[in-house]
C-alpha cells in the first residue's frame, strides 16, 4: 500500500480519537500540540483579520477556526474524510465559517497569487517530496504573504528511535532520510507512514524555492502529568516551526 493510502485509512479510523486527546482550543492557534508554546507566545501568524488563508492537513481546523474569529477568510484541506467531518461540527458548534475540503495536498490544484497566509500544523511530515507542496505554498502566496508550518523535530524522532521505540537501526541516525513507520500507541493496529529529513534539509529547500526565513523555533513538549513518564519530551524539542516568507 502506498503511504498517501495508508494515512488516509489510518486518519479515518483515528481521527476521533485524536481530537479526544488533543483537547484543542478554537481560539487560539497552536503549533500541532496543545502542551507546547503557541501563537499567544511566539506570534508568527499575527493579526489574521481580512487576510485569505489556506491550511493544508488542517484535521479538526481549530487553528483555522481561531483565525476565522479573528476575521480571516479561511479554506482548510485534509486527507481524512473523517478529520473533515469533525471540522464541520466544529465549525458549527464555534459558529464560523470556513471552506472545507477532502483533499490530498498532494493532488491539490492552487491558483497563483491568491493566500496571505498558508499555515500547516504537524502535516508536512506525511509528504514524502515536501520540496513539491514549498513549491505550491509559494506560488499561491501573494507578495509579502507568509508561511507558518511545523514538522516532527527531527532530533527528537534519532533519540527516541533509539532509545524509546527500538525502531531499525538506520533511523537511530539524526542524518536519516525516509519513511518512518510508527503507531500512536504499541498496542494499536494502525499504522502510520512519516518521513524524516534532517533539519538543514528543511532550510535549502526552502532557500532554493525562494523563500526568505523569517523565524525557527524547537518547541518542547511535556507538560506535569508527564513528569518521571518520558525524559525525551523533556530533554528534546518535539516540534520545529518555521515561519517563511515569500518577498518577492
Ligand atoms: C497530526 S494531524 C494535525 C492536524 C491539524 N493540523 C492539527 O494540528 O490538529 C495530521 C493531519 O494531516 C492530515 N494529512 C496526512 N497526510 C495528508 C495529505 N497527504 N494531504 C492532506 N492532509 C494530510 C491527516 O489526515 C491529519 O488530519
Amino acid at each position: 500500500m502506498k503511504h498517501y493510502d495508508t494515512n488516509h485509512k489510518a486518519w479515518n479510523q483515528y481521527a476521533g480519537r485524536y481530537q479526544k486527546n488533543a483537547d484543542f482550543s478554537f481560539d487560539v492557534v497552536d503549533y500541532g500540540s496543545t502542551h507546547c508554546a503557541t501563537e499567544k507566545d511566539l506570534h508568527l501568524i499575527g493579526d489574521a483579520s481580512g487576510k485569505k488563508v489556506l491550511e493544508l492537513g488542517c484535521g479538526g481546523a481549530s487553528c483555522g477556526i481561531a483565525l476565522a474569529k479573528q476575521g480571516a477568510e479561511v479554506t482548510g484541506i485534509d486527507i481524512s474524510e473523517e478529520q473533515i467531518n469533525i471540522a464541520r461540527s466544529n465549525c458549527d458548534r464555534e459558529n464560523v465559517q470556513l471552506t472545507l475540503l477532502v483533499s490530498s495536498m498532494e493532488e491539490l490544484d492552487l491558483t497563483d497569487d491568491t493566500y496571505d497566509i498558508v499555515i500547516s500544523m504537524a502535516a508536512l511530515g506525511y509528504i514524502e517530496k515536501i520540496e513539491n507542496i514549498f513549491k505550491k505554498v509559494y506560488q499561491t502566496l501573494k507578495k509579502n504573504g507568509i508561511f507558518v508550518f511545523s514538522l516532527p523535530d527531527a532530533i527528537y524522532n534519532c533519540v527516541t528511535a533509539k532509545y524509546l521505540w527500538n525502531d531499525p537501526l538506520p533511523q537511530h541516525s539524526y542524518f536519516y532520510t525516509g519513511p518512518e513507520k510508527w503507531k500512536w500507541e504499541d498496542e494499536d493496529e494502525l499504522e502510520f507512514v512519516t518521513f524524516r529529513r534532517p533539519i538543514s534539509e528543511y532550510i535549502n529547500l526552502l532557500i532554493d524555492e525562494g523563500f526568505t526565513i523569517v523565524r525557527v523555533h524547537q518547541l518542547q513538549d511535556f507538560h506535569e502529568e508527564m513528569e518521571g513518564k518520558n525524559e525525551f519530551d523533556l530533554l528534546y524539542p518535539n516540534l520545529i516551526v518555521f515561519k517563511v516568507t515569500k518577498k518577492t
